[in-house]
């Protein structure tokens, strides 16, 4: 069992292959973390061991017993009105107007297997002897709150997932304005915060900062993930690498706002709190009433960035994505945005799709301006019908035709939107998130439709359907172009209007739940602006996301690297655009383009008629390269071998049994700066491996200890090595 309670040291030991995680109940009553890190197998639960020292006089001893202090303890689920000053992760008013709660240990279950988290995305098992999970509660005595927290341990993966669920077990509400997913402790100070910055079109940039003592944090406010900082976290030694050293990562599986923070106080503990962001947030839980807050998934690595981010990619590939897509190879794909915007037809669809599937592509994707009267971004969102003027024969014959040419057709929609120009906002003006008597500000031209509603949902959910139904359409690109402004309902009463951020969200996941089921054959792909909200939560409804807007592959190669901080390759979408390219007007080659877009799920993005009769030769041959190692990339172990935001240069590496794909990308050329060797990782020592092109044979130990050596004499250029294993 991985999960063990020594009741006679008071102590709770969750154990991975390579990990502990270890906490302790003080008294009969307190629940402290004592420790999470490198596997130890006997913990002494030592008093002197407890960060302490350095108790002012005048500091509140709240565990008298023990003449001990809340005020520097670890406290495992810390809550607000103790001696404990932190920020916690539970703050609550109750009817009294007192804003004091005080959580006391109460009890313990262990059970194999792991539970679904009720409205919300969640890592899963398909046997129980996947994982073990503990359930320790906690409860208040004044007020009858009762905090179960929950820690499953996926012990082959070197996994924790923490969750937390409240319930109201007294007679009177409770206002909750903070409910963290997670607390944990490190006992110093010497750590980097490091995290993943961007913006539009610049999506998961990793920065990193030394931690101070008092508080770093990232977080969202926009009912988003968002561009701006992923809800993902790691506190890593300032001296870890790619393959060395301490990594604690916490990735919260989360589509709204979230927090992700370290409080280091005066004796350089840090508090690691992560969940969603207590601001905006209010939660209005009645007697007997229960709030599921989202998962945080931990793991601790002594072996650098690289093994902490392989675990991320395993679980959320394996357990996390659902539905027959998940281990599915999926199709290349052609989408026609960067090819016309809203200036198409039917006829020059058709022609798209004609000369992709000439070259092997497989899916012809129809993008943004389908519908309504959509010739430019200013009208139509919500009305989900034809617009026949470009599509005289409609969505299902041109699907029709698509099918006939031997491909499969695929649909764009922004179904949380609604353009006040549409007639479903002529209609229902009230249906889109707004506060009565206030500005409704519109972001590209469009309102956010108010999914805390049933009816707004049932609406969305049917006329979604009722495209999906009568066409057929084998994949979505599920968009959402905004962030909110004027949060309120009509529907929520005054003490429940703080609920609306986080009720959209459950409403998006339930819109999801609904469709996805119901069109389990369908591959849906997610997609905010690019990459504005392509975080663990979504990865549970697409199992593939639409990486950025930017699609200029030397951008990509920086959006790329990041995102795989956490993100597996099978969940990025990454498509050859045109030259000069139209984010960033680069002109990079054909060939590197298409190494780029290979490290993901690829496709193209441009009209392939207007490619010379070479470029479409090449075209053939990346679409058979990628067909050969898409599994390879798809369920392979990802290694980042160069980092371009360290250097002129990045290569990346994926091995799946039999087969290692090696990517390298020049950046930018320097004269005269010699060679770049580039060691492998990941093989076996003591195996031999043919290169594909040259039929070269190299030891597993020779390309992992001498390396493969690169050229950077040309900007842009990029290589792309097979080796299978002899
Ligand atoms: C934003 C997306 O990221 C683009 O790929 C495209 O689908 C447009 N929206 C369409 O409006």
């Amino acid at each position: 069992m991985s999960i063990i309670y020594d009741n006679k040291e008071k102590l709770f030991y969750l154990h991975t292959r390579k990990t502990s995680y270890v906490m302790c109940v003080l008294s009969e009553k307190y629940l402290l973390h004592l420790y999470y890190g490198k596997k130890i197998d006997d913990f002494i639960n030592d008093y002197e061991n407890y960060p302490v020292s350095g108790e002012l006089p005048w500091t509140p001893i709240d565990i008298g017993e023990y003449g001990l202090s809340t005020n520097l303890l670890p406290m495992e689920y810390p809550c607000y009105g103790s001696a404990d000053f932190r920020t916690p992760a539970f703050h609550a008013e109750y009817e009294n107007g007192s804003a004091v709660t005080k959580l006391e240990y109460s009890g313990y279950e262990i059970f194999a297997g792991k539970k679904h988290l009720e409205g919300l995305p969640a890592t899963y098992v398909e046997t129980e002897d996947e994982a073990d999970t503990l359930e320790i509660t906690l409860c208040d005595n004044l007020t009858g709150l009762k905090v179960v927290l929950s820690y499953t341990v996926f012990s082959e993966l070197d996994i924790i997932a923490k969750s937390v669920r409240v319930k109201n077990d007294g007679n009177e509400k409770i206002n909750i304005k903070s409910v963290l997913s997670s607390t944990t402790y490190l006992f110093d100070n010497e750590f980097e915060f490091v995290h993943l910055e961007g913006s539009w079109a610049r999506e998961r940039n990793i920065q990193k900062k030394p931690l101070i003592n008092g508080i770093m944090q990232v977080d969202s406010k926009r009912v988003a993930s968002s561009h701006y900082h992923s809800p993902f976290l790691a506190l890593a030694r300032p001296y870890a690498t790619e393959n060395q050293g301490e990594v604690y990562g916490f990735s919260l599986v989360y589509s709204g706002n979230h927090i992700e923070q370290v409080d280091v106080n005066e004796v350089d503990v840090a508090r690691i709190n992560v969940g969603i962001n207590p601001f905006g947030f209010n939660w209005l839980l009645n007697a007997e009433e229960e709030f599921q807050a989202p998962e945080v998934v931990l793991t601790y690595s002594d072996k650098g960035f690289g093994e902490m981010s392989r675990r991320y990619h395993k679980l959320y590939r394996t357990r996390l994505v659902r539905g027959k897509y998940r281990d599915l190879e999926r199709p290349v794909l052609i989408n026609n945005w960067e090819a016309t915007y809203f200036d198409f037809n039917e006829e020059k669809i058709l022609s798209i799709a004609k000369k992709a599937k000439s070259v092997g592509v497989e899916l012809m994707v129809l993008d943004d301006g389908w519908f309504g009267k959509r010739n430019s971004d200013n009208c139509s969102l919500g009305d989900w019908v034809v617009d026949r003027n470009k599509l005289p024969d409609g969505i299902e014959s041109l699907a029709k035709k698509v099918s006939d040419l031997g491909m499969n057709f695929g649909l764009w929609f922004e179904p949380e939107m609604i353009s006040e120009d549409s007639d479903l906002y002529r209609n229902h003006p009230d249906w889109c998130i707004h506060i009565k008597g206030r500005n409704r500000t519109p972001a590209r031209n469009q309102l956010v439709l108010d999914l805390s509603r049933d009816d707004v949902r049932d609406y969305l959910v049917e006329s979604v359907s009722k495209v999906l139904k009568y066409a057929p359409i084998s994949y979505v690109k599920w968009d959402m172009n905004r962030n909110i402004t004027e949060i309120g309902s009509d529907k929520l009463p005054s003490e429940r209007q703080q609920e609306l951020p986080h009720r959209y969200i459950l409403g998006v996941y339930n819109v999801l739940e609904r469709i996805t089921s119901a069109f389990p054959d369908v591959l849906f792909e997610g997609c905010s602006g690019g990459g504005g909200r392509f975080d663990a939560g979504m990865l549970y409804y697409y199992p593939q996301y639409w990486t950025s807007d930017n699609t200029d592959a030397i951008e990509r190669l920086f959006i790329q690297y990041g995102t795989s901080m956490v993100m597996p390759s099978s969940s990025m979408g990454a498509h050859i655009s045109t030259v000069p390219n139209h984010q960033v007007e680069r002109t990079t080659p054909l060939k590197t383009r298409g190494h780029v877009a290979m490290a993901g799920q690829f496709g193209y993005e441009l009209d392939l008629n207007t490619l010379t009769d070479d470029e479409i030769e090449l075209v053939k041959e990346q679409i058979i390269q990628y067909k050969e190692i898409r599994e390879v990339v798809h369920k392979g172990e990802m290694y980042r071998l160069r980092n371009p935001f360290e250097g002129r240069n990045t290569s990346w590496e994926f091995v799946y049994k039999d087969t290692v794909v090696l990517m390298y990308y020049t950046i930018f050329a320097r004269c005269m700066l010699g060679k770049t060797r580039v060691k492998l990782l990941g093989l076996d020592e003591n195996k031999y491996y043919v290169e594909k092109n040259t039929q070269k044979r190299y030891s597993g130990s020779y390309l992992m200890n001498m390396g493969i050596c690169f050229c950077d004499n040309k900007d842009f250029e990029s290589n792309l090595l097979i080796f299978k294993e002899e």
